[in-house]
C-alpha cells in the first residue's frame, strides 16, 4: 500500500496549492499549547498550516518509500519538512515546530492523535467517538481527554492505517470491523451510517505486563487467602469457570489462574483473539479465525476444542465459552480433561449456569434438560465471580462450589462473598470473606497432597453462629 494511500483519503488526490509566500515580518505563530503529547487541540489556523505542510509532505514522498523503515522514514519526513516550513517562509517558536512534526510523523507513521495514548502504559483503554471525542480508561476510571481529529476523514485515515496491513478495509460495504494493532491491542471500528457519532474506534491494549497475582491482590481483586485457594484448586485440577461483565477483569483473571498450572504440564489455549500470555514453557496456542470475505474458511472455538482433545492435552484453557463449544468442553471435562478453565459473560454465578445450559442447547443436540444440567453440575467444580464495580475497581464478588444435583436443580455453595461496607470517597470498602462452609470438594485437594487450614474458610467463625 502506498504511503498516499495509507494516509490520504484515496477518493481525494493530494493537490499542493503554493502558498503566497508570508511576509516575514509577521511570521505565523502557533498559539502556546502545552509541550507533552501530539494529539492536542490545535487552532483553526494551525490546523490549516498542519494540513497544508503535510499535504505537500506527501506529495513530496516517494510513494513507493518501505514504511517498515520507521527511523529512516521519520529521518525523510523531518528533512523534508523543514524544507516546506523553509520554503513557506513560516517561523515556529521551537517548541511548536516540534509539535507540529510529531502530530504529522504520528499521522504517517502511527496512530495520529491517539499514538500518545497508544504509547502511555497506564491507559488500558481508547474509545475515539467521532472526531471530537476522545476517551480513555485509566487505572479503571474514564476520563475525557483534550484529544481531537480534525474531522471524519482524518479518524478514516487512522482506520484505514490500522486495518489496511492486515488486508481489511472498512467502508460503506464493510461498516463494522475488528482488527489487532501490532503489539496485540485489539481494536473495533464502526463508521456511519451506522453509528452516527462519525467514525467511531475502541482499543483495549495489550497490557505489556499482564496484572499477575499479586497485583490483584494489591488492587483488592482478591485477597491473599482466596489466591492461595485458587492456586489450590488450579493444580488439584478442577474445572473451573471465571464469570462476569464485559471489562470485569475475566480474562485478566483467567490469565493468573493459567499461571498456577505446574510447569511440566501440556497447555493448550484457544481464544478468539490471542489475549492469555502464559509464561510457562510448554503452551500450544490456538486462534480462532472468522470467514474471509467470500464467507469461507471460518474456524470456530468449537472446532479447535475438538481439535485440542487430539493434541494430547494436560490442560485446555478457552478464553471464552460463548456459543456451541460449552457442550464439547463439559464433554471434555466429563471424560478425563479435568483442570479445564474457561470465562463466561454472566450477572451472577446462578446466571453462569443458566447461560451454559442455553449455549449447551445452541449445540443443537437435542438433550433433555435435566441432562444437561448433569453434565454440568458434574463438570464444573466452581464459579470464580467478579464484577466492575462502580468505582472502577475490579473484584472477585463469589467464590462459589458446585455442588451437585437435588432433584431437577444445580446446586451451589458459595465459599467466598464480598460484603461491601461502605463507600467511602469514592472508593468501594468491603471485603471478600469466607462463608464458613468448607468445600465438598476438600478430599479432591488433599488426593493432590493439598491441606488448606479451616480458618481459610472462616470454618472457626462458622461453629459459633
Ligand atoms: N483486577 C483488576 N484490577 C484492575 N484492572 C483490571 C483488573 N482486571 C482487569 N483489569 C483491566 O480491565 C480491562 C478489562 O480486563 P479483561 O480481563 O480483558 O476483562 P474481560 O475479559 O472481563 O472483558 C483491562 O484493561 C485490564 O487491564
Ligand atoms: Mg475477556
Amino acid at each position: 500500500m502506498s504511503l498516499l494511500r495509507r494516509i490520504e483519503d484515496p477518493k481525494k488526490s493530494v493537490r499542493y496549492e503554493p502558498a503566497a509566500p508570508a511576509p516575514p515580518a509577521e511570521p505565523p505563530r502557533l498559539p502556546p499549547a502545552p509541550r507533552e503529547g501530539t494529539g492536542r487541540d490545535l487552532s483553526q489556523v494551525s490546523q490549516e498550516l498542519k494540513a497544508r505542510v503535510q499535504a505537500k509532505l506527501i506529495a513530496e514522498m516517494d510513494p513507493k518509500m518501505d514504511l517498515s523503515d520507521t527511523a529512516q522514514v521519520r529521518r525523510t519526513i523531518e528533512e523534508l519538512f523543514n524544507a516546506i516550513l523553509d520554503q513557506e517562509n513560516v517561523v515556529l517558536v521551537r517548541g511548536d515546530r516540534q509539535r507540529l512534526f510529531e502530530q504529522i510523523a504520528a499521522d504517517i507513521l502511527g496512530y495520529g492523535p491517539i499514538e500518545p495514548l497508544l504509547a502511555d502504559e497506564t491507559v488500558s483503554e481508547i474509545m475515539v467517538n467521532g472526531p471530537k471525542q476522545v476517551y480513555i480508561e485509566r487505572g479503571g476510571r474514564i476520563e475525557k481527554t483534550p484529544i481531537v481529529f480534525q474531522d471524519d476523514q482524518h479518524v478514516m485515515r487512522i482506520i484505514d492505517r490500522i486495518i489496511s496491513p492486515l488486508g481489511r478495509r472498512c467502508d460503506e460495504s464493510q461498516p463494522m470491523v475488528d482488527a489487532r494493532l501490532p503489539d496485540g491491542s485489539r481494536v473495533n471500528a464502526i463508521i456511519p451510517p451506522l453509528c452516527l457519532n462519525g467514525p467511531t474506534i475502541t482499543i483495549r491494549k495489550f497490557a505489556r505486563r499482564p496484572l499477575m497475582v499479586d497485583d490483584l491482590i494489591r488492587l483488592g481483586t482478591l485477597t491473599q487467602e482466596t489466591a492461595d485457594f485458587l492456586q489450590a484448586c488450579v493444580r488439584a485440577r478442577l474445572n473451573i469457570i471465571v464469570s462476569g461483565g464485559t471489562g470485569s477483569g475475566k480474562t485478566t483473571l483467567l490469565n493468573v489462574l493459567s499461571s498456577f498450572i505446574p510447569p511440566e504440564e501440556r497447555i493448550i489455549t484457544i481464544e478468539d483473539a490471542a489475549e492469555l500470555q502464559l509464561r510457562q514453557e510448554h503452551v500450544i496456542t490456538l486462534e480462532a479465525r472468522p470467514a474471509n470475505i467470500e464467507g469461507k474458511g471460518r474456524v470456530t472455538i468449537r472446532d479447535l476444542v475438538v481439535n485440542a482433545l487430539r493434541m494430547r492435552p494436560d490442560r485446555i484453557v478457552i478464553g471464552e465459552c460463548r456459543s456451541a463449544e460449552a457442550l464439547d468442553m463439559l464433554q471434555a471435562m466429563n471424560t478425563g480433561h479435568d483442570g479445564s478453565l474457561t470465562t463466561l459473560h454472566s450477572n451472577s454465578p446462578r446466571d453462569t449456569l443458566a447461560r451454559l445450559e442455553t449455549m449447551v442447547l445452541m449445540a443443537g443436540m437435542d438433550l433433555p434438560l435435566r441432562a444437561i444440567r448433569e453434565q454440568i453440575a458434574s463438570a464444573i467444580d466452581l464459579i470464580v465471580h467478579q464484577e466492575r464495580m462502580r468505582d472502577g475497581s475490579r473484584r472477585v464478588v463469589n467464590i462459589t462450589e458446585v455442588v451437585g444435583m437435588e432433584g431437577e436443580v444445580i446446586v451451589t455453595q458459595d465459599l467466598f462473598a464480598f460484603e461491601q461496607t461502605g463507600y467511602d470517597e469514592g472508593r468501594v470498602q468491603g471485603e471478600l470473606r469466607p462463608t464458613g462452609i468448607r468445600p465438598r470438594f476438600t478430599p479432591r485437594l488433599e488426593a493432590a497432597n493439598i491441606f488448606l487450614p479451616s480458618t481459610l474458610f472462616g470454618y472457626e467463625r462458622s461453629l459459633f453462629r
